[in-house]
Order: structure tokens, then C-alpha cells, then sequence
């Protein structure tokens, strides 16, 4: 038996994830935000479709510097994901105030986060202004060689998060 459902929450049917930290750096100032609405839009270079709010620190930074980096932690970094979305480079800086080790990119001002399991180099590319959707393209990205089957957490709203388990080897002619 199905019920309706609001149509405010549809988001947490179809987000599939993973959670990351977006960090940016802009004039001496270097900040990292939650984010879990984005696409993959390209294989190579691989582009991203990147939903961030002018509401946000993060927005004027990247905006400004038209570079950040997408770092991807596992669920063990869930306590600190949930503090980065819930605070702002405004009032704090969140890597002291959270923890966070910073590692220097090789080719973008904005840090990479050290305890996330992969982390990739970005480049603004475009933009879909009516959205806040900025359109990324990687340019270099460093993955933990060591950890098999990530597990990535993924957002189902509400504070919910479901953490990536069993992996499936199936005959998919997808790349
Ligand atoms: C699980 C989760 C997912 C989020 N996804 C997004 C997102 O996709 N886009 C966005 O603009 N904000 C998103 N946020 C909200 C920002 O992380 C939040 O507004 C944060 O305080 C911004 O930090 P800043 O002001 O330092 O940039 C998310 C927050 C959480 C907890």
C-alpha cells in the first residue's frame, strides 16, 4: 500500500550520494561545506553538476575563485560531515574547529581533506544560474588505494544517512 508523499522530501527517494565535503579557498580564507546534490555529467574529463546555495559561505568563495575540491569521506568521518553542514565558515573556521587535516592540492588553491578516502581536483567550467548549479570539471583526482569498498555515506534526509554496504559484480555494459 503506497501514500502519498510530500512533495518536499521527493529528494531523499532519488539522492543517491555520496555525501562530501566541498572545500574552497579564496584570498587567505579557506572554508569546507556539506553537499549532497550532485551529477556526474561526463566520463572524460569527468564533469559534475554541483548544487550550491548563495546562502552558503562556501558560494562566494567558490564563485570567486572558480575552484574547489570534492572530498569524499566514509561513514567513519559522520559525526564531522553532519558538524560541516551545520555551521559556517562565517562564524567558525570549521578544519580547527572539526578536526580536519588539511592537505595542499596540486593544482587548486583549496585544500584536500586528508581523512576523506578520495578527493578531486575542480575547476568551474559553467554555470546554471536559476539553479546555483556550478558545472566542475575534474582535473585531478587521488584516491586511497587501500580501501576496497568504501563506505560512503548517502543522505535519505531528515538527518537520515544510509551507508554504502554490499558491492555486486553484474554483466552491465556501462564503462
Ligand atoms: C547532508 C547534508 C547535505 C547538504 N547538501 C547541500 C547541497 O547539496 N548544497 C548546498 O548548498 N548545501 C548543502 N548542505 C548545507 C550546507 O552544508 C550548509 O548550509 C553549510 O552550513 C554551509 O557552510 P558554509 O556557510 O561554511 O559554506 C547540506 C548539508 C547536509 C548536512
Amino acid at each position: 500500500m503506497k501514500r502519498d508523499f510530500p512533495l518536499d522530501e521527493v529528494y531523499g527517494l532519488l539522492e543517491t550520494g555520496p555525501v562530501v565535503l566541498i572545500t574552497t579557498a579564496w584570498n587567505g580564507t579557506q572554508d569546507v561545506m556539506t553537499q549532497s546534490w550532485h551529477m556526474m555529467i561526463e566520463f572524460e574529463p569527468p564533469v559534475i553538476a554541483c548544487v550550491v546555495s548563495n546562502a552558503n559561505y562556501s558560494f562566494g568563495l567558490l564563485d570567486k575563485s572558480g575552484e574547489c575540491a570534492i572530498n569524499i569521506p566514509t561513514f567513519e568521518l559522520a559525526d564531522k560531515v553532519v558538524a560541516c553542514g551545520n555551521s559556517s565558515g562565517r562564524d567558525i573556521d570549521k578544519f580547527e574547529a572539526f578536526s580536519l587535516k588539511r592537505e595542499k592540492a596540486s593544482l587548486i588553491s583549496a585544500p584536500l581533506i586528508d581523512e576523506c578516502y578520495a578527493n578531486l581536483e575542480c575547476r568551474v567550467i559553467d554555470r546554471v544560474q536559476t539553479y546555483g548549479i556550478f558545472i566542475l570539471e575534474v582535473l585531478k583526482a587521488w584516491v586511497n588505494q587501500d580501501l576496497k569498498a568504501p563506505r560512503t555515506m548517502h543522505h535519505r534526509g531528515h538527518g537520515e544517512f544510509m551507508i554504502a554496504g554490499e558491492t555486486i559484480r553484474l554483466p552491465s555494459k556501462m564503462k
